[in-house]
């Protein structure tokens, strides 16, 4: 069966035109509620009578045991439907961080009216509300909101136990057109097709052949054309202990670098591929909903609100640097994924509780899921808006006239001193550790 449902998930502003959508979407998926209740899932994956497939990516949530028939989230546990979806054409886009007051006054003012409260992270990634109902905040808060988010990376809503799916959408898609995933679970009800679901229990057996973390730092989908800006996860289940999620900031891995190397890689654009995504996905035996492309971005790409450069490279998607030699592209990347894996000072990790929200900007920052918690479960739905195409720094100076910033110089302007400049190491000490 191949149904087509409308390309994007368009319902930029307004509650009564989501559910208008909401609606439409259910129309043309209805023959796909027909779909199985319980859909072909990925306890092959461990067979040992079929080892075979080989699941690329191992964060597609496809791996679970199905025994529990009483389970509170049922409904959102993630299905395969035999849908069919066509190709992404250009998406329209603009970044609500552009409507937003510089000083988030907005925001502030509903966080302090909700009585709830704001705490800032490290300098480059992370702000933590609690007490705050993201569900409540008006539309000017939710354009400040995007703003921080530019600006912090990751924030992190604690505790939003009244936030229904239907709202956790109405946000997304109040900052982008959302994405449908071409092959990850979606939820078993139907309707929800913009949802992607991570999920793993007792019967997601740690796979001793799977990548290990430091490969998956990702960011998400970066083989579309316009991969994702402010990205919203919420866990519903969180175990005891364990499946943190690692951020590591690509401004900060930008600005830690040489101003020569800073060029060299701003002169750079890498293939993302989902080849690989896709090919796991058959691998598992689940349907494709939309057939796999590469895309290529430049390496180094400009927030289009905050006119910051961040480093746009990830290990899980990105396949080569375009017009290099072999073992420099290979070196380049391994190289720039060891700065997002391994440079703790670029990094935050968020612990979740239940009902957490977490909302990064996928155009900044990569992550790694950590899968450190079997047997427990996790269960967690994310909404995923589709932003600009990537724009290096030579298409943003043209287009805007204005210069693209290197984020820690802007941070020592706003301290009042100058970011340390390299002395081409004349008259400079041998560096050594102090421990
Ligand atoms: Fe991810």
């Amino acid at each position: 069966m191949s149904v087509t449902p409308p390309p994007i998930y368009s319902p930029p502003k307004q509650e009564a035109n989501l559910k208008a959508d909401l609606t439409e979407l259910k129309d043309a998926l209805s023959q796909a509620a027909q779909a199985p209740a319980k859909p072909e899932i990925g306890k092959k994956h461990f067979n040992v009578e079929n080892p075979a497939p080989v699941n690329v990516f191992n964060y597609t949530g496809a791996v679970f045991d199905d025994d529990e028939e009483e389970y509170e989230h049922a409904d959102l546990l993630p299905s395969f439907p035999e849908i069919s979806f066509p190709p992404l054409g250009e998406i329209p886009f603009t970044d609500r961080g552009h409507f937003a007051n510089p000083e988030k006054a907005n925001l502030y003012a509903e966080v302090a009216t909700q009585g709830g409260s704001v705490k800032h992270h490290t300098p480059v990634l992370g702000v933590e509300f609690q007490g705050v109902s993201l569900k409540d905040l008006s539309e000017k808060a939710l354009d400040d909101l995007a703003l921080l988010i530019a600006e912090k990376g990751v924030v992190v809503f604690r505790k939003q136990d009244n936030l229904s799916i239907e709202e956790q959408l109405r946000v997304g898609a109040y900052w982008g057109p959302l994405h449908l995933h071409p092959s990850t679970g979606v939820p078993r009800r139907a309707g929800l097709e913009h949802v992607h679901v991570v999920y793993a229990d007792k019967g997601a057996r740690p796979d001793p052949t799977a990548f290990s973390k430091i490969e998956l730092f990702h960011s998400d989908v970066t083989f579309e054309a316009q991969p994702p800006g402010p990205t919203l996860l919420r866990n519903l289940v969180t175990p005891d202990v364990g499946g943190d999620t690692i951020f590591s900031s690509g401004a900060a891995v930008y600005a830690s670098l040489s101003p020569y190397f800073q060029k060299y890689l701003e002169s750079l654009s890498a293939v993302h591929s989902g080849y690989e995504q896709a090919k796991g996905a058959r691998g598992a035996g689940q349907h494709v909903r939309r057939e796999p492309i590469e895309t290529v971005h430049p390496v180094v790409r400009v927030h289009p609100v905050t006119g910051i450069k961040s480093v746009f490279f990830n290990a899980g998607f990105a396949r080569r640097i375009v017009g290099v030699p072999k073992a420099e592209s290979d070196n380049v990347m391994r190289f720039l994924n060891e700065q997002f894996a391994l440079n703790h000072d670029v990094t935050w990790r968020v612990k979740w509780n239940k009902d957490d929200v977490v909302i990064w900007d996928n155009r900044m920052v990569n992550h790694s899921a950590l899968f450190d918690f079997w047997p427990e479960r996790r269960h967690a739905v994310r909404v995923t808006p589709h932003a600009e195409r990537p724009e290096s720094v030579a298409a943003y100076e043209a287009r805007t006239g204005q210069k693209a910033k290197d984020w820690a110089e802007e941070r020592y302007k706003a301290l009042g001193i100058q970011k340390p400049t390299l002395d081409g190491g004349v008259g400079r000490k041998e560096r050594g550790f102090k421990d």
